[in-house]
Protein backbone atom coordinates (compact mmCIF):
# COMPACT_ATOMS: atom_id res chain seq x y z
CA UNK A 1 0.00 0.00 0.00
CA UNK A 2 1.28 3.17 -0.78
CA UNK A 3 1.30 5.88 2.74
CA UNK A 4 -0.65 8.81 2.39
CA UNK A 5 2.23 10.86 3.40
CA UNK A 6 6.32 9.68 4.09
CA UNK A 7 8.56 11.82 5.27
CA UNK A 8 12.16 10.90 5.49
CA UNK A 9 14.99 12.63 6.60
CA UNK A 10 13.11 15.92 6.23
CA UNK A 11 15.22 19.14 7.27
CA UNK A 12 13.82 22.29 7.23
CA UNK A 13 15.31 25.79 7.70
CA UNK A 14 13.68 29.63 8.01
CA UNK A 15 16.25 31.64 6.77
CA UNK A 16 19.59 30.84 8.35
CA UNK A 17 17.94 29.14 11.35
CA UNK A 18 17.71 25.14 11.20
CA UNK A 19 14.62 23.72 12.32
CA UNK A 20 14.20 20.20 11.18
CA UNK A 21 16.90 17.64 11.29
CA UNK A 22 16.00 14.28 9.96
CA UNK A 23 12.14 13.63 10.86
CA UNK A 24 10.54 10.20 9.57
CA UNK A 25 6.83 10.03 9.66
CA UNK A 26 4.66 7.83 7.80
CA UNK A 27 1.01 8.04 7.70
CA UNK A 28 -0.89 5.21 6.09
CA UNK A 29 -4.53 5.93 3.69
CA UNK A 30 -7.12 6.18 6.42
CA UNK A 31 -4.89 6.63 9.63
CA UNK A 32 -5.07 9.47 12.59
CA UNK A 33 -1.64 10.08 13.53
CA UNK A 34 -0.81 12.55 16.27
CA UNK A 35 2.53 14.83 16.19
CA UNK A 36 3.08 15.60 19.96
CA UNK A 37 5.33 17.40 21.42
CA UNK A 38 6.96 20.46 23.89
CA UNK A 39 6.36 23.89 22.29
CA UNK A 40 9.10 24.56 19.62
CA UNK A 41 9.44 21.01 19.36
CA UNK A 42 9.33 21.42 15.19
CA UNK A 43 5.34 20.35 15.10
CA UNK A 44 4.05 23.45 13.14
CA UNK A 45 7.19 23.31 11.06
CA UNK A 46 7.25 19.96 10.12
CA UNK A 47 3.30 20.74 8.51
CA UNK A 48 4.36 23.59 6.65
CA UNK A 49 7.06 22.02 5.30
CA UNK A 50 4.98 19.38 3.92
CA UNK A 51 3.28 22.22 2.52
CA UNK A 52 6.11 24.05 1.16
CA UNK A 53 5.55 27.06 3.01
CA UNK A 54 9.39 27.14 5.06
CA UNK A 55 12.30 28.32 3.97
CA UNK A 56 15.09 25.79 2.43
CA UNK A 57 13.91 21.70 3.06
CA UNK A 58 16.01 18.72 2.48
CA UNK A 59 14.94 15.05 2.61
CA UNK A 60 11.89 13.45 1.09
CA UNK A 61 7.98 14.41 1.38
CA UNK A 62 6.10 11.64 -0.80
CA UNK A 63 2.60 12.56 -0.98
CA UNK A 64 0.91 9.21 -2.30
CA UNK A 65 3.98 8.23 -3.48
CA UNK A 66 4.39 11.60 -5.48
CA UNK A 67 8.16 13.25 -4.21
CA UNK A 68 7.28 16.72 -3.60
CA UNK A 69 10.41 18.35 -1.85
CA UNK A 70 11.03 20.15 -4.99
CA UNK A 71 7.19 21.35 -5.38
CA UNK A 72 5.58 24.91 -4.56
CA UNK A 73 3.31 24.92 -2.42
CA UNK A 74 0.15 25.24 -4.78
CA UNK A 75 1.39 22.37 -6.84
CA UNK A 76 1.49 19.99 -3.41
CA UNK A 77 -1.74 21.35 -2.30
CA UNK A 78 -3.54 20.23 -5.41
CA UNK A 79 -1.99 16.44 -4.61
CA UNK A 80 -5.23 16.31 -2.18
CA UNK A 81 -4.32 17.94 1.09
CA UNK A 82 -6.10 20.66 3.23
CA UNK A 83 -3.83 22.16 5.79
CA UNK A 84 -5.71 24.29 8.74
CA UNK A 85 -3.04 26.43 10.57
CA UNK A 86 -3.34 27.31 13.95
CA UNK A 87 -4.46 31.07 12.82
CA UNK A 88 -7.54 29.94 10.83
CA UNK A 89 -7.22 32.60 8.19
CA UNK A 90 -11.15 32.76 8.59
CA UNK A 91 -11.69 36.40 6.66
CA UNK A 92 -13.58 38.75 9.06
CA UNK A 93 -15.66 40.76 6.30
CA UNK A 94 -17.07 37.82 4.42
CA UNK A 95 -19.88 35.35 5.40
CA UNK A 96 -19.53 32.08 7.35
CA UNK A 97 -20.79 30.84 3.71
CA UNK A 98 -18.90 33.18 1.59
CA UNK A 99 -15.94 31.84 3.46
CA UNK A 100 -16.48 28.09 2.75
CA UNK A 101 -17.04 28.41 -0.60
CA UNK A 102 -13.79 30.85 -1.02
CA UNK A 103 -11.16 27.83 -2.10
CA UNK A 104 -11.84 26.54 -5.49
CA UNK A 105 -11.55 22.59 -5.88
CA UNK A 106 -8.26 20.73 -5.81
CA UNK A 107 -7.61 19.23 -9.26
CA UNK A 108 -5.86 16.48 -8.29
CA UNK A 109 -8.09 15.53 -5.67
CA UNK A 110 -11.42 13.88 -5.60
CA UNK A 111 -14.88 15.84 -5.55
CA UNK A 112 -15.00 17.10 -1.91
CA UNK A 113 -18.00 17.61 -0.08
CA UNK A 114 -21.01 19.76 -0.83
CA UNK A 115 -21.83 22.55 1.11
CA UNK A 116 -25.48 20.49 2.26
CA UNK A 117 -23.27 17.61 3.51
CA UNK A 118 -20.98 19.97 5.28
CA UNK A 119 -24.05 21.58 6.98
CA UNK A 120 -24.93 18.15 7.75
CA UNK A 121 -22.05 17.61 9.20
CA UNK A 122 -21.62 20.94 10.89
CA UNK A 123 -25.21 21.84 12.12
CA UNK A 124 -23.64 25.13 13.82
CA UNK A 125 -22.61 26.60 10.59
CA UNK A 126 -25.91 26.02 8.47
CA UNK A 127 -27.32 28.22 11.13
CA UNK A 128 -24.55 30.89 11.17
CA UNK A 129 -24.73 30.89 7.38
CA UNK A 130 -24.87 34.43 6.87
CA UNK A 131 -23.28 35.59 10.10
CA UNK A 132 -20.09 37.91 9.17
CA UNK A 133 -16.41 35.79 9.67
CA UNK A 134 -15.68 38.42 13.08
CA UNK A 135 -19.57 37.11 14.67
CA UNK A 136 -18.45 33.66 14.47
CA UNK A 137 -17.26 31.85 18.01
CA UNK A 138 -14.08 30.47 18.26
CA UNK A 139 -15.40 26.97 17.81
CA UNK A 140 -17.28 28.07 14.99
CA UNK A 141 -14.51 29.79 13.06
CA UNK A 142 -12.53 26.35 14.23
CA UNK A 143 -15.11 24.29 12.15
CA UNK A 144 -15.24 26.33 9.55
CA UNK A 145 -11.50 26.29 8.71
CA UNK A 146 -12.27 22.62 8.88
CA UNK A 147 -15.23 22.88 6.64
CA UNK A 148 -13.87 24.32 4.14
CA UNK A 149 -10.91 22.12 3.58
CA UNK A 150 -13.22 19.54 3.23
CA UNK A 151 -14.91 21.31 0.22
CA UNK A 152 -12.02 21.59 -1.41
CA UNK A 153 -11.97 17.62 -1.75
CA UNK A 154 -8.73 17.22 0.13
CA UNK A 155 -9.01 13.78 1.59
CA UNK A 156 -5.18 14.36 3.21
CA UNK A 157 -5.58 16.85 6.11
CA UNK A 158 -3.22 18.51 8.10
CA UNK A 159 -4.73 19.95 11.36
CA UNK A 160 -2.91 21.96 13.61
CA UNK A 161 -3.85 22.62 17.45
CA UNK A 162 -7.59 22.58 16.59
CA UNK A 163 -8.58 22.32 20.36
CA UNK A 164 -6.30 24.99 21.44
CA UNK A 165 -8.30 27.63 23.45
CA UNK A 166 -12.17 26.38 23.17
CA UNK A 167 -14.66 25.25 25.81
CA UNK A 168 -14.98 21.60 26.26
CA UNK A 169 -17.94 21.62 24.83
CA UNK A 170 -16.62 22.50 21.36
CA UNK A 171 -13.83 20.10 22.09
CA UNK A 172 -15.88 17.27 22.24
CA UNK A 173 -17.53 18.52 19.05
CA UNK A 174 -14.26 18.13 17.18
CA UNK A 175 -13.83 15.29 18.76
CA UNK A 176 -16.67 13.62 17.17
CA UNK A 177 -15.68 15.72 14.44
CA UNK A 178 -12.19 13.60 13.54
CA UNK A 179 -14.30 10.27 14.14
CA UNK A 180 -16.56 11.02 11.34
CA UNK A 181 -13.81 12.03 9.12
CA UNK A 182 -11.94 8.61 10.09
CA UNK A 183 -15.18 6.55 9.46
CA UNK A 184 -14.75 8.48 6.20
CA UNK A 185 -11.72 7.61 5.02
CA UNK A 186 -10.35 10.77 5.34
CA UNK A 187 -6.44 10.42 6.31
CA UNK A 188 -5.52 13.04 9.73
CA UNK A 189 -2.03 14.08 10.56
CA UNK A 190 -3.31 16.42 13.97
CA UNK A 191 -0.65 18.57 16.57
CA UNK A 192 -2.34 18.66 19.32
CA UNK A 193 -1.03 19.90 22.91
CA UNK A 194 -4.34 19.03 23.88
CA UNK A 195 -3.38 15.17 24.68
CA UNK A 196 -6.70 14.08 26.82
CA UNK A 197 -8.49 15.43 23.22
CA UNK A 198 -5.76 14.08 21.25
CA UNK A 199 -5.12 10.13 22.77
CA UNK A 200 -8.64 8.25 22.35
CA UNK A 201 -8.91 10.03 18.53
CA UNK A 202 -5.35 8.78 17.18
CA UNK A 203 -4.37 5.29 15.93
CA UNK A 204 -0.42 6.23 15.92
CA UNK A 205 1.31 9.08 17.60
CA UNK A 206 4.87 10.76 16.96
CA UNK A 207 6.48 12.74 19.77
CA UNK A 208 8.89 15.37 18.89
CA UNK A 209 12.02 16.84 20.18
CA UNK A 210 14.23 19.74 18.94
CA UNK A 211 13.06 18.79 15.18
CA UNK A 212 13.35 15.57 15.35
CA UNK A 213 11.21 12.23 16.07
CA UNK A 214 11.81 11.11 19.83
CA UNK A 215 8.97 8.31 19.94
CA UNK A 216 6.60 6.44 18.08
CA UNK A 217 3.86 3.98 19.16
CA UNK A 218 0.50 2.71 17.82
CA UNK A 219 -2.31 3.51 20.23
CA UNK A 220 -2.13 0.08 21.85
CA UNK A 221 0.61 0.76 23.19
CA UNK A 222 -0.50 4.54 25.08
CA UNK A 223 -0.81 2.86 28.55
CA UNK A 224 2.50 1.88 28.71
CA UNK A 225 4.28 4.12 27.04
CA UNK A 226 2.66 7.14 29.71
CA UNK A 227 5.74 7.19 32.18
CA UNK A 228 8.00 8.22 29.00
CA UNK A 229 5.07 10.68 27.34
CA UNK A 230 4.86 12.71 30.49
CA UNK A 231 8.75 12.96 30.70
CA UNK A 232 9.07 14.19 27.21
CA UNK A 233 5.80 16.12 27.51
CA UNK A 234 5.71 17.30 30.99
CA UNK A 235 2.37 16.98 31.20
N1 LIG B 1 9.09 31.92 11.08
C1 LIG B 1 10.08 31.47 11.86
N2 LIG B 1 11.34 31.93 11.76
C2 LIG B 1 12.35 31.48 12.53
N3 LIG B 1 12.19 30.52 13.46
C3 LIG B 1 10.97 30.00 13.61
C4 LIG B 1 9.84 30.43 12.84
N4 LIG B 1 8.75 29.74 13.23
C5 LIG B 1 9.18 28.90 14.20
N5 LIG B 1 10.50 29.04 14.44
C6 LIG B 1 11.31 28.30 15.41
O1 LIG B 1 11.30 26.93 15.03
C7 LIG B 1 11.20 26.08 16.17
C8 LIG B 1 10.01 25.15 16.01
O2 LIG B 1 8.82 25.92 16.01
P1 LIG B 1 7.39 25.30 15.70
O3 LIG B 1 6.46 26.43 15.48
O4 LIG B 1 7.51 24.29 14.62
O5 LIG B 1 7.08 24.56 17.07
P2 LIG B 1 5.80 23.76 17.56
O6 LIG B 1 6.24 22.38 17.87
O7 LIG B 1 4.69 23.94 16.60
O8 LIG B 1 5.46 24.44 18.96
P3 LIG B 1 4.40 25.57 19.37
O9 LIG B 1 3.29 25.60 18.37
O10 LIG B 1 3.95 25.18 20.72
O11 LIG B 1 5.22 26.83 19.39
C9 LIG B 1 11.11 26.99 17.37
O12 LIG B 1 12.40 27.09 17.94
C10 LIG B 1 10.69 28.32 16.78
O13 LIG B 1 11.19 29.39 17.55
MG1 LIG C 1 2.93 24.97 16.62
Amino acid sequence: MTAALEIKGLQAWYGESHVLHGVDLVVQPGEVVTLLGRNGAGRTTTMRAVMGLTGARKGSIRVNGVETIAMATHRIAHLGIGYCPEERGIFASLSCEENLLLPPELKGAGPGMSVDEIYAMFPNLAERRHSQGTRLSGGEQQMLAVARILRTGAKLLLLDEISEGLAPVIVQALARMITTLRAKGYTIVMVEQNFRFAAPLADRFYVMEHGRIALTFGAAELEARMPVLTELLGV
